[in-house]
């Protein structure tokens, strides 16, 4: 188990656009298994590449339903609305109202580079919505409505 450090908001990295993945090296497999150790140990349900300094289309998305690794993703279809609190481990401690599609449904390569096509809604919609940003360099808090928070300090949210 190998953890990368998770770049902060500022970084001018978390700006960048990512490149594609033309292929599967030992580099990239090593890369995916460090991008989901540092997940889980940080306890998030989503890292992307350039989160720990690598400018590669590839996501790690975990909502409590297993591992999906998304190579070159792309958002095919979106559909209904999400309001809710986001956060990110590039912005540790701090949540923002975000609205998101509800429902999503992108095309992605996995770690073998076999491609798959998955359907997320809710929690998972928005996390792929999320870090498919972070690939062409946008944070969340661009998107926040109203204020960014304390994660201590979160008013509730009206039902
Ligand atoms: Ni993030």
């Amino acid at each position: 188990m190998a953890l990368r450090k998770v770049r902060i908001q500022g970084d001018p990295v978390l700006e960048k656009t990512c490149k594609e993945v033309k292929e599967i090296t030992p580099r990239i497999r090593e890369l995916i298994e460090d991008m989901l150790d540092t997940m889980y140990e940080e306890n998030g349900v989503g890292l992307a590449a350039p989160q720990v300094g690598v400018l590669k289309r590839i996501v790690v998305i975990d909502v409590g339903e297993g591992p999906y690794i998304m190579i070159n993703p792309v958002i095919e279809e979106t559909s209904g609305s999400q309001t809710g609190y986001e956060g990110c481990l590039s912005l540790p401690g701090k949540s923002g109202m975000v609205t998101r599609a509800n429902h999503v449904r992108v095309r992605a390569f996995d770690e073998n580079m076999d491609e798959y096509v998955l359907e997320g809604e809710e929690l998972l919609a928005r996390a792929i919505c999320h870090e498919c940003d972070h690939l062409n360099g946008i944070m969340y808090t661009s998107l926040v409505e109203g204020e960014l928070y304390n994660n201590e300090e979160l008013p509730a949210e009206e039902e």
